[in-house]
């Protein structure tokens, strides 16, 4: 029985073409997507918008802002086929990688106090919690709060 080679990720700048592909992936992951319009002004602001593509086509994104040597992660997404195989992992290098080269020395992001996948995936990742933002998220029905974490990327 021979093992069959994972094509490796490749790792691009968004674009509006990929907006379909971005929606789909965002509607069917969050309780809270992002709107089209969303990815659009962040796009047209010049965020740092990259996506995830395997041969099976785009399966992640993420989005961060850059200021005065201050990293902002705004969005990190996988699909939800795609999910458990590493792929946040790396793309959450990427990212990192990425806003250190840009010149930024620290990166920071919100993650909701439910999301505890996506929370040990940034603790893994050698994130600090360094505060909370109560009500961050707001629902009608029950506001959530937000952990702020940073990474130092000196
Ligand atoms: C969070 C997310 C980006 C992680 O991507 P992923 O490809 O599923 O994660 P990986 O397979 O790379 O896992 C990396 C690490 O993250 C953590 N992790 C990811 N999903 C987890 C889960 N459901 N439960 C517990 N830990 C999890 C683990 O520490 C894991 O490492 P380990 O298996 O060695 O312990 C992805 O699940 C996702 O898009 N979720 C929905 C959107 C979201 O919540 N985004 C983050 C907003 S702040």
């Amino acid at each position: 029985m021979s093992a069959r080679l994972q094509p490796a990720p490749q790792y691009r700048s968004m674009s509006a073409a990929d907006l379909d592909a971005v929606m789909a992936i965002e509607n069917g992951i969050y309780t809270h997507p992002w709107t089209r319009g969303n990815f659009r002004d962040c796009l047209d602001a010049h965020y740092h918008c990259r996506v995830l593509e395997l041969d099976a086509g785009l399966i992640g994104y993420g989005v961060v802002s850059i200021a005065a040597g201050e990293a902002h992660l705004l969005n990190l997404s996988v699909a939800a086929d795609w999910q458990g195989h590493g792929h946040g992992r790396g793309l959450l290098t990427y990212m990192t990688g990425m806003a250190r080269e840009c010149g930024a020395l620290k990166m920071f992001l919100e993650v909701r106090a439910s999301n505890a996948g996506a929370y040990r995936l940034y603790l893994r990742a050698g994130f600090c919690e360094i505060g909370l933002r109560r009500g961050y998220y707001p629902d009608k029905a029950k506001p959530e709060d937000a952990v702020v974490m940073e990474l130092d990327l000196t």
